[in-house]
């Protein structure tokens, strides 16, 4: 089987192009390297011992996508591709629905050309907005408090047509909540550019000494510590989810609709103190105020993931961290080895 990964170079896309050739799948790269590099596709090749064809081509580019689908029998698309800095999308809506959006609907015409029909779609917990309770099943109510956001609403809700357009398009839709950890190895991560937005890289990158402190974005929400509580998963974990959900995908009969979360909730200062637990250090930090935008608790109920797909998550939060800290320590400069 050869599956097409859009964004393949990326974060979550590099770990799950190591789980599906390591299960015997053949993967095709699309990647713009927009927020990527050649040398994470060198690493997935060092890890799997296997020559990775990478398409250096964007999403919106209807000719390289038919060329590509001309050149390979394609049997199913994962579609990592996009921008997803939630700050950069408010000030710069435009960027983001032309690139999420108008990129999907150029990828799925393609696809419909070709008659590929199969798709395992990268959404996020997001969509719940602010949920009322937790944790969150799938039929949750839905929102957006932000331009990238919206894009996987819209994204999904897009999907969803296809499918009552045509019944044979088999569907699922992923949603994440906060993919952490790396693999095992060392030899790929999370890369981010510039100051991380995200906690973990942050703390990472403290601990290292490329930034001074952290900012605990506030401590007075109504959690256990007052800090904010998220369901942190191991970056592996979900590379399995995205296996799981491809091995089953042509047994589908409805567009799924699956959380990949642990369904534990870990507080900014827990993933601090077990962060610190891998690193054999304290790792200095201060309190700042609430950002904007933030919720207090988003956890899943992972449940339906395995039913429908045999899923869960096996990693908990201090495989998570050790491994993030062996990819920092071995890469503080990411993918960057000049600057190394
Ligand atoms: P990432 O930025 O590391 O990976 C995305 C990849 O897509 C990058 O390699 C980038 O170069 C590529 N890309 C972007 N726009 C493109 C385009 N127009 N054409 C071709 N390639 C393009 O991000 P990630 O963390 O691996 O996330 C992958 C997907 O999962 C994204 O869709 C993201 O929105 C979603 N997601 C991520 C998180 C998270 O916290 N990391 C949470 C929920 C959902
Ligand atoms: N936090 C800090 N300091 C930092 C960074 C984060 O205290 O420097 C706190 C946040 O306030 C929050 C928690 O750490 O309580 C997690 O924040 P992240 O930025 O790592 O993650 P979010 O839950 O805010 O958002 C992430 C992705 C979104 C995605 C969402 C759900 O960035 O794109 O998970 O999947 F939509």
């Amino acid at each position: 089987m050869s599956i097409l990964i859009t964004g393949g170079a990326g974060y979550i896309g590099s770990h799950t192009c190591v789980t599906l050739i390591e299960a015997g799948y053949e993967v095709i790269i699309y990647d713009n390297l927009s927020n990527a590099s050649h040398e994470s596709i060198k690493r997935i090749e060092m890890i799997t011992e296997q020559d990775i064809t990478l398409i250096e081509a964007d999403i919106q580019d209807k000719q390289a996508l038919h060329k590509v689908f001309e050149t390979y029998t394609i049997d199913a698309v994962i579609h990592f591709a996009g921008l997803k800095a939630v700050g950069e999308s408010v000030q710069k809506p435009l960027t983001y629905y032309q690139n999420n959006i108008a990129g999907t609907l150029t990828l799925l015409e393609v696809m419909q050309a070709h008659h590929c029909k199969q798709i395992v779609f990268s959404s996020s917990a997001t969509v719940y907005g602010d949920p009322a309770s937790c944790p969150i099943t799938e039929d949750f109510p839905l929102s957006a408090t932000n331009p990238y956001g919206r894009s996987k609403l819209f994204i999904e809700e897009i999907l969803r047509d296809m499918y009552r357009s045509d019944t044979e398009w088999k569907i699922v839709l992923l949603r994440y909540f906060n993919p952490i950890g790396a693999h095992p190895s060392g030899t790929i991560g999370e890369d981010p550019n510039g100051i991380p937005n995200n906690l973990v890289p942050f703390i990472a990158q403290t601990a290292i000494g490329k930034r001074d402190s952290l900012a605990i974005f506030g401590d007075d929400y109504d959690t256990h510590d007052g800090t904010g509580v998220r369901d942190y998963i191991h970056v592996m974990d979900l590379a399995q989810g995205h296996l799981d959900a491809l091995d089953r995908i042509s047994t589908f009969s409805e567009v799924m609709t699956i959380n990949l979360g642990t369904g534990k909730g870990y507080s900014v200062l827990d993933v601090l103190k077990a962060f610190e637990k891998s690193v054999g250090k304290t790792i200095p930090y201060h309190i700042a105020p609430r950002r904007p935008g933030d919720i207090a608790s988003c956890y899943a109920d992972p449940s339906y993931a395995k039913k429908i797909l045999g899923w869960q998550a096996t990693r908990d939060i201090n495989q998570m961290c050790q491994d993030s800290w062996r990819w920092q320590s071995n890469n503080p400069n990411g993918y960057n080895k000049e600057a190394q």
